[in-house]
């Protein structure tokens, strides 16, 4: 029986985990235990209840307006105990949040064996996204299995002279998440709210938007909405205060424009199913909407997901007021455009990602 430990703390991570903690523990050479951090509290527990997903250990770290360092050395005191207490064979983190990284960290210090999950997404700006990108290359400098989502993320590993025989392409688990969501059944008052109209779903809650970018890119929509009355934005906003407190500013008074809680993943994929538009800043979420085939505007300067923009679905705006402001309106306004966008192919694989990780870790370990 071999020991798998998985780590993981924020929302995206356990929407990615979740499939692969189930299909591990469906298997019989596994001994499979779950950590969660508690990075996020709220958000996390949203998609650990979808999934029926029960942690053995819960950190319990988050506190409000919590700062990178106090994450990290928080995770970093409680997480050499657990360690010791499992003793796994293999550790498996996901993609480049600050757990990931404290994990990746925390499992080199035992010098126990990390396998990424969604290794090798790059944009190769160490700022951008911050601190993401140095988190997803800092494990994968201690990782002994890369799980590469697609062949351009193997070719990152590769340029950095990682063995090729520890880079496997599995495709993205979000895509086995996505079987599990979109069949359930489903209604949300929200959505019969908008089912008049276009509906466009917004989310963004970046480190590096905060401030300035953020309230550019909510000014472009509340200008765009006003001009286009067959439209209305629902954004289920993220639980970082800072982000509420300019979203609740920049859209106070504006109809067509609902700010709403944050949606369960089941909730969170209908909408985007039926949603005509996506504007984000967010990492999954370009993932999600090549497979949903919705186009997606990401709001920010840089993207690791190039293989979205190239197959089609995504489009890079920035976080400049006037671009977001033109381009929202061409992809209302002219349906090839629309179209174009809509019908592009999905990069991030097949929805079986977790069973072709779990079978290398079965045998190789
Ligand atoms: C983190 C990740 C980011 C990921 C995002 C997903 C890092 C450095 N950042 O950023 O890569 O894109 O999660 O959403 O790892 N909060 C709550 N309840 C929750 C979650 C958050 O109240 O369930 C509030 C707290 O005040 C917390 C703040 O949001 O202090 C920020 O959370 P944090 O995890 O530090 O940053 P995110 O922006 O969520
Ligand atoms: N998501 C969700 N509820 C919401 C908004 C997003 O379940 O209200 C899901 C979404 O489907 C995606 C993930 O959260 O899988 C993206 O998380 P986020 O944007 O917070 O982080 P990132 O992917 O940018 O790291």
């Amino acid at each position: 029986m071999k020991k798998v430990l998985l780590i993981f703390g924020t929302r995206p991570e356990a929407i990615k985990m979740c499939p692969l903690v189930n299909e591990l523990k469906g298997r019989k050479g596994f001994e499979t235990t779950v950590c969660v951090t508690g990075q996020h509290k709220e958000m996390l527990e949203q998609v650990l209840t979808v999934f029926d997903v029960k942690p053995d250990y819960n950190l319990a770290i988050m506190t409000k307006n919590q700062t990178l360092e106090g994450v990290t050395a928080k995770i970093l005191n409680l997480l050499g105990e657990v360690l010791d207490e499992v003793k796994p064979d293999v550790i498996l983190v996901h993609g480049d949040t600050t757990t990931s990284f404290v994990a990746a960290l925390a499992g080199f210090y035992r010098q126990i064996p990390i396998g990424h999950v969604e290794a090798g997404l790059r944009t190769h700006d160490i700022y951008s996204p911050f601190p993401e990108e140095f988190n997803r290359q800092a494990v994968g400098l201690v990782a002994k299995y890369h799980f590469a989502p697609t062949e351009e993320s193997a070719e990152n590993l590769i340029a950095e002279g990682k063995n090729k025989d520890n880079i496997y392409v599995t495709g993205n688990t979000v895509v086995d998440a996505i079987k599990i969501t979109i069949s359930k059944e489903h209604s949300h008052e929200a959505i019969e709210w908008a089912k008049d109209s276009r509906l466009i779903l917004l989310t963004a809650h970046r480190r590096e938007s905060i401030g300035e970018p953020m309230r550019h890119m909510f000014r472009a929509i509340k200008r765009v909405i006003e001009e286009h009355p067959d439209c209305k934005v629902v954004y289920p906003i993220h639980m970082n205060p800072v982000v509420r407190q300019i979203a609740a500013e920049e859209f106070a008074g504006v109809d067509r424009i609902r700010l709403i809680e944050p949606l369960d993943v089941v909730d969170f994929h209908h909408f985007m199913d039926q949603s005509y538009l996506i504007l984000t800043d967010s990492g999954g979420i370009q993932e999600e909407a090549c497979s949903i085939g919705k186009p997606v505007l990401v709001m920010r300067d840089k993207t690791e997901r190039s293989e979205g923009v190239k197959s089609g679905s995504l489009k890079l705006v920035g976080t400049d007021e006037e671009r977001i402001y033109h381009e929202m309106k061409e992809l209302l306004e002219n349906p090839e455009e629309y179209q174009r966008m809509h019908h592009a192919k999905n990069p991030y694989g097949d929805g079986f990602a977790s069973k072709y990780i779990a079978d290398i870790l079965e045998a190789n370990l």
